[in-house]
């Protein structure tokens, strides 16, 4: 059976596994790795999935950082990735849901994810109209993807996206 708990740090290889499979090793030059760097993760909202003999299947992590000069603070998520053998069987969805319940819950207001609006869409992500939100280069625009924990939380937020300190 499958089993969906918050990440530990006795995670991390098995993860970082995960990682250079579905994405290979280049993922580290990212715009996204460098809002990471050196920010502590929210752990809270960390989660993986394990298949019975404990191996990580299924991963979602999320940092803080900031939009523009009045630093509103907001939800990066990802990576989010499936084990290949895994894949389309729903792991994916329940990962998101879940997160996106326990970040209301903690009083997240804003996320953004870097990804195809094809499969985020169902979620409630949508692209900005404007391009209001700058994310650091090499960014496709349409992939800033938005998702608004509260009602109207992407209102009047614009700018640069930051590293959280
Ligand atoms: C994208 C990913 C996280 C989805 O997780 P999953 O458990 O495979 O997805 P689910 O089972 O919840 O949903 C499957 C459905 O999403 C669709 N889907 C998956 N990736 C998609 C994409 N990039 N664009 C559009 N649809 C997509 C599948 O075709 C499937 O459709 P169906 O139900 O009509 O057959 C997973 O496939 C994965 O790890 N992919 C590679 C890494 C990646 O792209 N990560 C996201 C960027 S951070």
């Amino acid at each position: 059976m499958i089993e969906f708990t918050n990440e530990l740090s006795t995670d991390e290889d098995g993860i970082e596994n995960l990682l250079d499979l579905v994405f290979s090793a280049s993922r580290m030059n990212l715009s996204s790795y460098s809002l990471r760097k050196k920010v502590p993760k929210v752990k809270t909202l960390c989660y993986v999935a394990k298949n019975t003999d404990g191996s990580i299947i299924g991963v979602i992590r999320c940092w803080p950082i900031f939009i523009g000069k009045k630093k509103k603070i907001s939800l990066l998520i990802g990576p989010i990735a499936i084990h290949p053998t895994f894949q389309g069987e729903g792991l994916g969805a329940y990962l998101i849901n879940h997160l996106k319940k326990v970040s209301k819950k903690y009083g997240w207001k804003r996320a953004i994810l870097i990804g195809d609006i094809d499969y985020y869409k169902s979620f409630g992500f949508f692209q900005q109209n404007e391009n209001k939100i700058d994310f650091p280069p090499p960014t496709d625009s349409k992939r800033i993807l938005l998702l608004e924990l509260e009602n109207n939380s992407f209102k009047d937020v614009e700018g640069k996206v930051v590293k959280f300190y």
